[in-house]
This record gives C-alpha cells, sequence and structure tokens, in this order.
C-alpha cells in the first residue's frame, strides 16, 4: 500500500481542515514490513505445486523486478520486465520455472523445497521514489506415511515400559497419537517427548493394550499410520476352580474346571495331595472313592510372564449324602451272561459274568434270591464279575443274578437259569454163569454202580422179578442168587436203583439161556429220563429190556426243570 498522500481540501474551514489534516496525519504511519509484504497464493505451498507471488502495486510501473533473497543484487535477479518496451529480462536467479503474469505477478511452476525463501519485488515509477516489497514463499513436502516403531510389541505387564516412535521425523510437522481411535486418555502414565513423536507408557498394563496409531500433519498435508497392535502380557490371575461344592458322594465323577485370566495361553496342572495328576485345564475323576478326597490344587502359569499362580480346594469324597452334593450316583442294571446255561452235565464247569458299566462298585452274587454261599467248587474273579463253578452239581441248578452296588444304590440283574443233568456212570451186571445146566447152581447177579446209597431193583424179562424161595438178594439187593436154577429162569435180567422218593433205574440184562443152557449177557445202552418231582411219580416210561432208566430228584431242580417236564 501506498501512504496516503496529505491534499487540503477546498472549500473547508480552516479549523476543519487542521482537524482533518490531524486525523489524516494521525491515521498515516510509515511504511512498515507489514505494508510491504508480498502475499503468496497459496500460503503454504506443496512441494511439486504452482505458487504466486502477489504484485501489490497497483500504480503504472516503469519496470518490475523479481529478485530471490532480500537485496536487489543484480546476482540474484530472477525476472525483470519493461513497460515502455514489453521487454523480458531472466537474471542469474532464473530457474526456468518463473513467469510473470500480466499484472506483474510472479508465477513459480513446480516448486521444490530450495524455492522456499525470501523473495523481494522492486519497481520504478513513473512518479515517485521507487518502491520494494519482499516476502516468503513456505514450501512444504507432502508428507510419508508414517510408520511405528516400538521398543517392544510384547511387553510384560506391570513390569516393562515401552517406548512407541512415529516416523520419520519430518520438519515443521506436528504429531499425534491415537489409542484404539481415540485421543490419549488421561494418563499420567503415558508420557509424550517435546515434539510429539514419541510416546512412552511408563510400566505398561494390560488396559494399554490395544492399536496405536501416529498422525503427522504440516500445512500441506496429513497422514495416517497403519495400525500398531500392542499385546501387553499378563497373568496368570488366581485361578478359579469351578464347581464350587467342596463334598462329593461315593461313585460320583469329580470334574473340576480350572480357569485364569492368561495373556498369552496359560498352562494349567492339577495336583492332589502335592501329587502331579493332570495338565489340563480339566480334572476328571470318575466314579470317586473315599480315597480321592484330598486337597485339590490347580496351577497355572504363564510362560510368556513366568508367572504362576494357585488355588487349592479340599474336597471330601463321604459315603453318606450330604446336603449340597450332587445325588448318589444310580447305578443302571447290571446284565448277567454265562458260558453255558442249559445241558450242562454235572461234570462240567460254568462260568457266569456279570456286565456293568461301572467302575469302583462291588459286585456280589445271588442264587435263588439269596446270597450265593460260596463252596469250594466255586470262584469269584479278583473283581468279583466272574463266577466259576467247576465241577457242577445238581444243587446249583437254579436262577442266578449279579448286583452291583455302591454305599448309596444297588441294582441287581435279570435272573438266568441254570439247569443241570446228572450224569450218571452206566451200572453194569456181572453173571457168575452166564450158562448153566438146569438144576444146578448157583448163579449169582452182581448189579455194579459208582453210585451209592441207591436202591436197587431186579427185573426179569422186563417185569419186577418176583422172588421165589429159590432166590436170595443181598441186604442193599445188589446181588441176587439163584439156586438152583430152573427152566423159567431164563431170560434177561436187569438191575435198578432207585433212591428216595425217586427212582433210579439202571440196566443191563444178561440173557439167562436155560433151553440152550446158555444165558447171554446182553450189552444195554443207557437212557435217562426226568420226572416230575412236585408229584414224586416216577415218570411212566416204560423200562424196555435192556434199558437203563435213571432219575434224580431234587428240590432244587424242581422250578428249573418245571417247563421241560411239560414236555415229557
Ligand atoms: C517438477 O519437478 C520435478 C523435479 O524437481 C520433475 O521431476 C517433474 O517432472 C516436474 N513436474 C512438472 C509438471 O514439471
Ligand atoms: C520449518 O522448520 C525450519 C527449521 O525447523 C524453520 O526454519 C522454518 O521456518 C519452518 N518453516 C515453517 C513454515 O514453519
Ligand atoms: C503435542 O500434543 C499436545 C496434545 O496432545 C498438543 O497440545 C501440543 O501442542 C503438541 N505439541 C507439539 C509440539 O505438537
Ligand atoms: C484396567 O481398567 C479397569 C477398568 O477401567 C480397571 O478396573 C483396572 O484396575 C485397570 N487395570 C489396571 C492394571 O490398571
Ligand atoms: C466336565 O464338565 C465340563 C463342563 O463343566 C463338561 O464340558 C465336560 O464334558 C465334563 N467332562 C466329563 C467327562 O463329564
Ligand atoms: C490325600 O491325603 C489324605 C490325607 O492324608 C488321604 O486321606 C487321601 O486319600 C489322599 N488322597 C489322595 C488322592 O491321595
Ligand atoms: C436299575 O437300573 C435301571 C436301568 O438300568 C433303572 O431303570 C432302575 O431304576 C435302577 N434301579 C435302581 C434301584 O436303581
Ligand atoms: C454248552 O452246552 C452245549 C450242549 O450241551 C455243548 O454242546 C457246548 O459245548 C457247551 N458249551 C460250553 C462252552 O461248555
Ligand atoms: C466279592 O464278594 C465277596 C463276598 O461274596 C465280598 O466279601 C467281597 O468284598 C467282594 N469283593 C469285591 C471286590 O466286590
Ligand atoms: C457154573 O456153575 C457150575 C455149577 O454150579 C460151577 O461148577 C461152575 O464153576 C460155574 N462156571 C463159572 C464160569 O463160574
Ligand atoms: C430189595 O428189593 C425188594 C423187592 O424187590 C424190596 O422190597 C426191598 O425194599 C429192596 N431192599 C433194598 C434195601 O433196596
Amino acid at each position: 500500500m501506498e501512504p496516503p498522500s496529505v491534499t487540503p481540501s477546498k472549500g473547508h474551514s480552516s479549523w476543519q481542515g487542521t482537524l482533518l489534516t490531524v486525523s489524516l496525519l494521525l491515521s498515516w504511519s510509515p511504511p512498515t514490513a507489514a505494508q510491504l509484504t508480498l502475499e503468496s497464493m497459496p500460503r503454504a505451498v506443496a512441494e511439486g505445486q504452482d505458487v504466486l507471488l502477489l504484485n501489490p502495486s497497483r500504480a503504472v510501473a516503469l519496470v518490475y523486478s523479481w529478485y530471490k533473497g532480500d537485496s536487489i543484487e543484480p546476482k540474484d535477479l530472477i525476472v525483470s520486465y519493461v513497460l515502455d518496451t514489453g521487454e523480458t529480462t531472466h537474471g542469474p536467479a532464473h530457474t526456468g520455472r518463473e513467469a510473470l503474469s500480466a499484472r506483474g505477478s510472479l508465477i513459480l511452476h513446480n516448486v521444490t523445497l530450495a524455492d522456499a525463501g525470501t523473495y523481494t519485488l522492486h519497481v520504478r515509477r513513473t512518479k515517485g521514489a521507487p518502491k520494494k516489497w519482499t516476502g516468503q514463499i513456505h514450501v512444504f513436502r507432502k508428507l510419508p506415511k508414517p510408520s511405528i516403531k516400538s521398543s517392544s510389541s510384547n511387553p510384560v505387564g506391570d513390569k516393562d515400559s515401552v517406548t512407541l516412535l512415529c516416523e520419520p521425523e519430518t520438519q515443521n510437522t506436528t504429531s499425534q497419537w491415537l489409542i484404539n481411535s481415540q485421543s490419549l486418555p488421561d494418563n499420567s502414565r503415558l508420557e509424550l517427548s517435546m515434539d510429539n513423536r514419541t510416546l512412552t507408557i511408563h510400566t505398561v498394563t494390560r488396559n494399554e493394550s490395544g492399536l496405536y496409531n501416529c498422525r503427522t500433519r504440516n500445512p500441506v498435508s496429513s497422514s495416517h499410520s497403519d495400525s500398531f497392535s500392542l499385546k501387553v502380557l499378563y497373568g496368570p490371575d488366581t485361578p478359579t476352580i469351578s464347581p464350587s461344592a467342596e463334598h462329593s458322594s461315593l461313585g460320583n465323577n469329580i470334574n473340576l474346571t480350572c480357569q485364569a485370566v492368561s495373556n498369552s495361553c496359560a498352562q494349567y496342572s492339577w495336583f492332589i495331595n502335592e501329587t502331579s495328576r493332570q495338565s489340563t485345564e480339566q480334572l476328571f475323576i470318575p466314579d470317586s472313592t473315599v480315597g480321592d478326597s484330598g486337597n485339590y490344587i490347580c496351577r497355572v502359569h504363564n510362560p510368556a510372564t513366568a508367572l504362576s499362580r494357585t488355588t487349592a480346594k479340599t474336597i471330601t469324597v463321604s459315603v453318606k449324602w450330604l446336603p449340597g452334593m450332587a445325588s448318589p450316583k444310580c447305578l443302571t442294571k447290571p446284565s448277567i451272561r454265562a458260558s453255558n446255561t442249559t445241558g450242562i452235565k454235572t461234570t462240567g464247569a460254568v462260568v457266569f459274568t456279570c456286565l456293568t458299566k461301572h467302575n469302583g462298585i462291588s459286585i456280589s452274587w445271588f442264587h435263588d434270591g439269596e446270597r450265593l454261599q460260596l463252596t469250594e467248587r466255586m470262584e469269584l474273579s479278583q473283581d468279583n464279575s466272574s463266577l466259576t463253578i467247576n465241577p457242577v452239581r445238581v444243587e446249583d441248578a437254579g436262577n442266578y443274578q449279579c448286583e452291583v452296588s455302591n454305599p448309596g444304590s444297588a441294582n441287581r440283574s435279570d435272573s438266568l437259569t441254570l439247569t443241570v443233568e446228572e450224569s450218571l456212570t452206566k451200572p453194569s451186571i456181572k453173571a457168575s454163569n452166564t450158562t448153566i445146566t438146569e438144576n444146578m447152581g448157583p448163579v449169582v447177579f452182581t448189579c455194579l454202580t459208582k453210585h451209592s446209597g441207591i436202591s436197587i431193583s431186579w427185573f426179569h424179562d422186563g417185569e419186577r422179578l418176583r422172588l421165589t424161595e429159590r432166590m436170595k438178594l443181598s441186604q442193599d439187593n445188589s446181588s441176587l442168587t439163584i439156586n438152583p436154577v430152573r427152566m423159567e429162569d431164563a431170560g434177561n435180567y436187569q438191575c435198578d436203583r432207585s433212591e428216595g422218593g425217586l427212582v433210579v433205574s439202571a440196566e443191563t440184562i444178561p440173557r439167562l439161556v436155560i433151553a440152550a443152557l446158555v444165558i447171554v449177557l446182553l450189552v444195554v445202552t443207557l437212557g435217562y429220563f426226568l420226572f416230575r418231582a412236585r408229584t414224586r411219580r416216577f415218570l411212566p416210561h416204560k423200562v424196555f429190556p435192556g434199558d437203563c432208566v435213571l432219575s434224580l430228584c431234587n428240590h432244587r431242580l424242581s422250578p428249573v426243570m418245571a417247563p421241560f417236564l411239560g414236555e415229557q
């Protein structure tokens, strides 16, 4: 701006003129730097852009000269323009990117950082002294994308400090930090450097975990770093053991879960009474016994922080159900199997097996509803799950059951019926003579059997022997003496045995042939017949010559045999 020229106005009173002059004098001040300052368009220019230094002079000038710097030395001349001739002169400071506008403003194309600085415009006018303006061009780089450099990406909480640096360093740039897209919280442990490029977190905690960004800004640009993820390692915190119950009833599963907050992942281990058990979060003890009571300790270790924490819990396994405990375990029904259940001969063996899915329970055996009395022929496996009877006897027949039990509950299997058939050895008959002359004698028949205490009766040609005065039986009927022998004595002889209410019929008939004076001993086969024990009746079987009939009655057998008897 040019200083106003003072010209007294015509037709005004002198006091008025004086007043105006004073006022004008007061308002006029000598040219200041501000008044002679060049302005640039834009005020801040980014590298590569164009900028215009405005010519502030409105008066008609003779010569415009632009200089780099604040002097008007010829060596600093960029360009000058002579109005009269229209001549443009490039000076030594001309880079090839400068040009003059029609109004005398200086245009700088494709500005570089080196273009920043002071410029001077010198104007020679037709009237008055030449005038000089100076001004600045501020050139800024477009900011590159900053990046974050950390002293540690996995600092240990409550221990380490972390320094985050926003790079690269650029002049005349402000930096700002964001945590999870929010500006920095008010936290005495967060410290910024003077230029805000460095963020220090003193004794970092888990709460400072998150995404960090740095933002840079200068008058021509602003830029954002990628997120930096700060993962603070911490923990483990004191673990918790669930469920919280301290009592378990016998036979229940103990299933404990240990949990602790930890970064990175914690390692779990379980101890019972100081003895290491499992290295998992979960501790599982099926079918607990009283011996599983103890001090249960869960230890949690974070290898990243090298810290460990433990929690202990006393667990009592009780035989009795106590309030607050899970209800006693319900035992499901076991099943029973046998190697063989029917047609077992008394010489054979049978193995019963009790099948249950439970562990740690007791197994007991029942015979016809009563607790099995073990005999020397019976053997139980270690855990009582199998019962071997060897050899089987007739009295072993009946219904078998096994029962699983714990102090809280019991469950008995369905019954399995064992039938037993007596295996009798074939009785035999011996005759002193098989051929004999009539009226000679004696002939002695002997009934041979391994079984004792059985009654023996004799048959002749399939019919019960009618004793005559010539015949004599021994005390136990085991031998028959005929003396003297007559023709009518010839034929087949059988010896029978009977015992108690049952009749044991045995066999063997040597044929006494007197006509030919020959007694033929026939070899006989042996058959087995069952009979009805309840009625204690001999089975109505015909005893054929040469047959051996054995029958037994046993009160144990009776219910077992009932179904078979009906078929007879
Ligand atoms: C601007 O200058 C740079 C070097 O300073 C050059 O590479 C670029 O081509 C120039 N751009 C223009 C539009 O002249
Ligand atoms: C840029 O920074 C430099 C050095 O720190 C300084 O001399 C200059 O004046 C600054 N420019 C601006 C535009 O702030
Ligand atoms: C640093 O940032 C604070 C606010 O976070 C701001 O007040 C201050 O001016 C900044 N300093 C610099 C040098 O950028
Ligand atoms: C983390 O922040 C939570 C909630 O703001 C606070 O309760 C807790 O004490 C803090 N933890 C630490 C280690 O500073
Ligand atoms: C133990 O309990 C957990 C939950 O509390 C369950 O997920 C898991 O299946 C249980 N384990 C067994 C073997 O029952
Ligand atoms: C733990 O110790 C107690 C007391 O000595 C004992 O009764 C219990 O059986 C022990 N438990 C285990 C699982 O060893
Ligand atoms: C025995 O187990 C069966 C299922 O196998 C169940 O239905 C029954 O209730 C149980 N009985 C007892 C007395 O626990
Ligand atoms: C079971 O009995 C049957 C018939 O008496 C017999 O054939 C089989 O060999 C027996 N099996 C066993 C395992 O004793
Ligand atoms: C096996 O059975 C016998 C009696 O039959 C009993 O005394 C014993 O305790 C049982 N053993 C087991 C492990 O159940
Ligand atoms: C058969 O009987 C006669 C007379 O009774 C006797 O002398 C003879 O020794 C007997 N024979 C045999 C083989 O026992
Ligand atoms: C011997 O047999 C007779 C008839 O055959 C009979 O009456 C008697 O009871 C039997 N004696 C013995 C001990 O079996």
